[in-house]
C-alpha cells in the first residue's frame, strides 16, 4: 500500500486527481481507516505495532500530498507567469492624437498673452439680457445703432448675445479700483441673425477687451492694438487706426493691419488695399461708466473687440468660415501638432 500510495500521489497531474488520490488513501472511507476498522480481525498482541504503521503510513501519506500541491501550484504560477509575459521591447500600439480647434488655437494663446501683462478673464453668457448687451453699452431700445447687430431675440428681454461687449458692463459694476486698474478679456460665442455663406456665420467667437483706470489714453489703445496685430500676425506686420463708430466707444476706430500675404502691394487678400481690417475698438464713451456707477471724470478706459474667426480665417489662410463648424476631422487635422 505504501508504494501504490506513494506512486499515486506522484502521478496525480492536478489538483482534482491528487484530492482524489487523497480521499483514496486517508479519507474517511479510503485505505487506512479501513485497516484501522479491521483492527478486531489483527490479534491483540499485534494490534499495537499495526496500529503504529498506520499513523506512520498517515503521516507519510500527508505529508507527501502536502508536498505534491505545493509542487502543483508553483507550476500553475510558473505557467501563468509565461503565458502573461510582456515583451518590453515590443513597439507600443500608439493611439491617434486629436487637435486643437484652431479657433482655440488663437483663443488660447491669445489669452495667456494678456495674462501674462495682468488682465484677468471673464466669462458671459451666451443667453444675455437686453440690460447688458444694449442699453447698459449706451445702446437704448430706440436707438438706430440696434439695427448694427440683428439679433435673435428669446423674449422681450432675454436675447442670444450679438457681442462680448456685455462683459464689459457685468465687470464694471463690479469692480472695486482701489483694488487697483481694472484689466480684463472676454472670450466667448456670440450670434447674429446671418444667412450662413463662406463669409457669414449666425455664430462666431469674440473676444472683448476692456482696460478702465485714471488716466488711461489713446495711445494706451493704440500701443496695445499694436502688440496684438503683431504677437498673432508676425512682429514685421503694421498697424493703421481708421475713425468708425460704436455706441459705447467714442472715439471709435477699426484697426487694420498690412496686408501679410503681399506686405502691402495689393493681392486678392487686401482686396488692393495693402490693408486688412482686424478689429474693432475705441475709448469707453462716459454713458458706459456712468451706467455702471463710475465717475466718468475720474476714470476712463479703452476697449476692444476682436472676432477669433477672422483672426483664424487671416492667420491660416481659412477660406470658408463654414469649416469651422462643421467639423470635418480633415479640416480639423490640418492643424495637429507634429510631436
Ligand atoms: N462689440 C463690437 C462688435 O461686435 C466690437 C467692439 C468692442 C468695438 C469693444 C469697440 C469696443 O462689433
Amino acid at each position: 500500500l505504501r508504494e501504490q500510495g506513494l506512486d499515486e500521489i506522484k502521478k496525480a497531474s492536478n489538483e482534482k486527481k491528487l484530492n482524489d488520490v487523497r480521499v483514496e488513501l486517508i479519507g474517511r472511507k479510503g485505505e487506512l481507516t479501513k485497516i484501522l476498522h479491521s483492527m478486531k480481525e489483527v490479534a491483540p498482541e499485534d494490534r499495537r505495532e499495526v496500529g503504529q504503521k498506520v499513523n506512520e503510513l498517515r503521516d507519510l501519506f500527508n505529508q507527501r500530498l502536502g508536498e505534491a500541491k505545493d509542487e502543483l501550484v508553483k507550476a500553475l504560477i510558473q505557467k501563468r507567469l509565461e503565458d502573461e509575459k510582456i515583451d518590453v521591447t515590443l513597439p507600443g500600439r500608439t493611439s491617434a492624437l486629436g487637435s486643437k480647434h484652431p479657433l482655440y488655437l488663437i483663443l488660447d494663446d491669445l489669452e495667456s498673452y494678456f495674462i501674462g501683462m495682468g488682465y484677468k478673464v471673464v466669462q458671459g453668457p451666451e443667453i444675455e439680457t437686453d440690460h447688458y448687451c444694449f442699453e447698459m453699452m449706451n445702446l437704448p431700445k430706440d436707438h438706430p445703432a440696434r439695427d448694427m447687430q440683428a439679433t435673435f431675440y428669446i423674449d422681450s428681454e432675454d436675447l442670444l448675445r450679438t457681442q462680448t461687449s456685455g462683459d464689459q458692463a457685468r465687470v464694471l459694476e463690479k469692480h472695486d479700483f482701489s483694488q487697483g486698474p481694472l484689466k480684463m478679456v472676454g472670450p466667448g460665442k456670440v450670434y447674429r441673425r446671418d444667412d450662413d455663406d463662406a463669409t457669414h456665420s449666425h455664430q462666431f467667437m469674440q473676444m472683448e477687451g476692456l482696460v478702465v483706470d485714471k488716466n488711461i489714453t489713446m495711445s494706451d489703445l493704440k500701443g496695445t492694438l499694436d502688440m496684438i496685430a503683431k504677437h498673432v500676425f508676425g512682429q514685421d506686420r503694421e498697424t493703421r487706426l481708421r475713425p468708425s463708430y460704436f455706441p459705447f466707444t467714442e472715439p471709435s476706430v477699426e484697426m487694420d493691419v498690412s496686408c501679410f500675404n503681399c506686405d502691402g502691394k495689393g493681392c486678392p487678400v487686401c482686396k488692393y488695399t495693402g490693408w486688412i481690417e482686424v478689429l474693432g475698438a475705441g475709448m469707453v464713451h462716459p454713458n458706459v461708466l456712468e451706467n455702471a456707477g463710475i465717475d466718468s471724470t475720474v476714470y476712463g478706459g479703452f476697449a476692444f473687440g476682436l472676432g477669433l474667426d477672422r483672426f483664424a480665417i487671416l492667420k491660416y489662410g481659412i477660406d470658408d468660415i463654414r469649416d469651422f463648424y462643421t467639423n470635418d476631422v480633415r479640416f480639423l487635422k490640418q492643424f495637429r501638432k507634429e510631436e
